[in-house]
């Protein structure tokens, strides 16, 4: 990682990060001891780290689990682990690569004729940090954080207008927190490649998704949320000397997906407006003090504009193909 990311993210990590333990001495326990067993909740990136924990919780709440993963064989063994640990068998698995805006497509459709949905985990993610185009010719990054997520959204929200308890939830990071929304250049084309500032500009971005998706469909409920730094394989093999160097630092993964889970499961959570960002159950600032990094409506505006161009040139007309 370059000296300047590396300080950066110690600033921005001492500036906002706070113990999980301290943290969580206000929780309250009632607020995730409910049983889902009514609800459909889908989790991308289900097989490892915070998508994993955060589908064993609700399975252990007996809810219906629909897991979206990449890797067929790593999403079957975690399918196994979920079932075995929680003895839900209420656990789908779906495979679906989601930098490939055709495939989510049609995965969507196809999810949207099988099964009802209440609640949306956007959890998949990923940190590329050499400048590699996918077969479509996007950067990968913004394939999967920015683009893949807007997609998966965008074709899941009628199939959750027809739900009660409706949401959707986006695990983005307060790495994000260093930088400004930036539409000139969403493909990393230019300047020096960082993956790490290049994956804190796609959390930014999901921040203005979230935004003004809260703000376009008042029926369900929008919140992005940061995991605090946990120990999964994310972390470990994207940034193996800042992993090394906050070994002991990191939360646990079922640290990492605690708030994921209250978002998820939690009337309490429901109750707060939609939009907001959360780190440890509550509501935290999008911004830092004079970091000079607000948004004026009419970028996010923008950026929602370029990713449903997007969008469109790879949505299907007839239902298969
Ligand atoms: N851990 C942290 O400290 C931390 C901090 C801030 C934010 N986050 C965010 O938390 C989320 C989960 O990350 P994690 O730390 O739990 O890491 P992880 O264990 O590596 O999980 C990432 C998941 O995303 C999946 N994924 C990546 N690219 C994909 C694609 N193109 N299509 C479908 N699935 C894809 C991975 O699948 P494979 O197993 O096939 O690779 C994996 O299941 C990410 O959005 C990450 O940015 C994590």
């Amino acid at each position: 990682m370059a000296k300047k990311t590396e300080c950066l993210l110690s600033f921005t990590i001492s500036a906002v990060e706070t113990s999980y333990e301290s943290a969580s001495t206000r929780f309250s326990p009632a607020d995730v001891e409910v049983d889902v067993a009514a609800k459909s909740l889908l989790v991308t990136g289900a097989n490892s780290g915070i998508g994993k924990a955060a589908a064993k919780e609700i399975a252990k709440r007996g809810g219906t689990v629909q897991m979206v993963c990449r890797n067929k064989e790593r999403a079957e063994e975690a399918e196994e682990e979920i079932m075995t640990e929680t003895g839900n068998q209420n656990i789908f698995l779906h495979i679906l690569d989601i930098s490939n805006p055709k495939e989510i497509w049609k995965f969507a459709e196809k999810f949207k004729n099988e099964h009802k949905l209440n609640v949306l985990i956007n959890n998949a993610g990923c940190m590329v940090n050499q400048r590699e185009l996918t077969e479509d010719g996007f950067e990968k990054n913004f394939a999967m954080n920015t683009l893949g997520t807007y997609i998966l959204t965008t074709a899941l929200l009628p199939l959750l207008e027809k739900a009660a308890d409706r949401g959707v939830i986006t695990v983005s990071s307060r790495g994000m927190l260093v930088q400004k929304l930036s539409i000139p250049d969403l493909q990393s084309a230019n300047g020096t490649f960082d993956g790490t500032m290049v994956q804190a500009q796609n959390k930014r971005q999901q921040v203005a998704l979230t935004e003004q998706w809260a703000k376009a469909h008042r029926n369900i409920h929008f919140s992005i949320m940061c995991p605090g730094w946990a120990d999964t394989p994310a972390v470990s093999s994207s940034m193996p000397d800042f992993c090394q160097k906050m070994k002991n630092a990191l939360h646990a993964e079922a640290q990492g997906a605690d708030t994921v889970v209250w978002l998820a499961v939690s009337s309490e959570a429901m109750k707060l407006p939609s939009g907001l960002f959360f780190q440890d159950r509550q509501p935290v600032a999008t911004h830092l003090p004079l970091a000079s990094t607000y948004t004026p409506p009419e970028d996010e505006e923008k950026l929602m504009e370029v990713l449903e161009e997007f969008s469109q040139k790879f949505k299907s007309t007839s239902p298969g193909t």
